[in-house]
């Protein structure tokens, strides 16, 4: 697919199409209510933690796990600041007050985060991972988003996502950095993955890689749709 580009910091960075961002924004409640949900039923977030959402859309899931789990900080981010802007839109119908002050928004490129080494105890990202380059499909980027949001995270701390592209690729490099798959659902084409840094895994960026490695199955929870 061909998408647009834009030039952020002396690089090239892919942009989502205006249609891609409607439909993305449209149907994010429904797909964030199904995420939340198996969030909740596997109990994946321990009391007060410090959260981070990559490729945040427009904020629904974090909402819903402010008001659901209170976490003690919540930091939803996103590359396009339009994102954010309709993050914030979004967010303002349901909380006509002000937006808590847990529920933070920033734009960030998940490719160089701007937070310290282990800062958060959990790390969303809802098929955003596959973004990371500025060309569809490309894994190339891929390896130093991971590099990244290995660095934030905290040794036992979890990354959840979803993905439908590159998928053992993603899988591949996070056994590699020292994370346990515990938790695997299938999806139509989508895997949704709850991982733990297990150890003090290597955290700089690896290369780009341009060919799968081979790995053996990945292993499957009970999870029932
Ligand atoms: C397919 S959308 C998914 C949005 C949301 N997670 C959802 O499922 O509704 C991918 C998101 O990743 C963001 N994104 C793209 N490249 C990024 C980057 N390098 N760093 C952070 N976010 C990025 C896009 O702006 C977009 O909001």
């Amino acid at each position: 697919m061909e998408v647009a580009a834009f030039e952020r910091d002396g690089r090239t960075m892919a942009e989502m199409p205006r249609l891609a961002r409607w439909f993305v924004n449209r149907s994010s409640s429904r797909r964030s209510a199904r995420r939340y949900a198996w969030l909740r039923a596997d109990g994946a977030l321990a009391d007060r933690s410090v959260c981070l959402e990559i490729g945040a859309g427009n904020g629904e899931f974090a909402r819903r796990v402010v008001d659901g789990m209170h976490p003690a900080r919540f930091v939803a981010t996103d590359l396009d600041a339009r994102q954010i802007d309709a993050a914030r839109r979004h967010l303002g119908r349901y909380y006509p007050a002000g937006i808590p002050a847990t529920l933070e928004l920033h734009v960030a490129d998940m490719r160089a985060l701007p937070f310290p080494d282990g800062a958060f105890d959990a790390v969303f990202a809802f098929t955003s991972i596959h973004h990371a380059g500025p060309v569809h499909r490309d894994f190339a980027e891929v390896p130093r988003a991971l590099g990244e949001i290995d660095r934030v995270l905290r040794a036992g701390g979890v990354l959840v996502y979803e993905e439908f592209l590159h998928l053992e690729r993603i899988r591949n490099w996070l056994t590699d950095h020292g994370y346990r798959i515990d938790r695997l659902r299938r999806r139509f084409r989508h895997e949704w993955v709850r991982s733990v840094r297990v150890g003090g895994g290597d955290s700089s960026p690896a290369a780009p890689e341009t060919s799968p490695a081979p790995s053996p199955p990945a292993p499957r929870d009970a999870f029932r749709p």
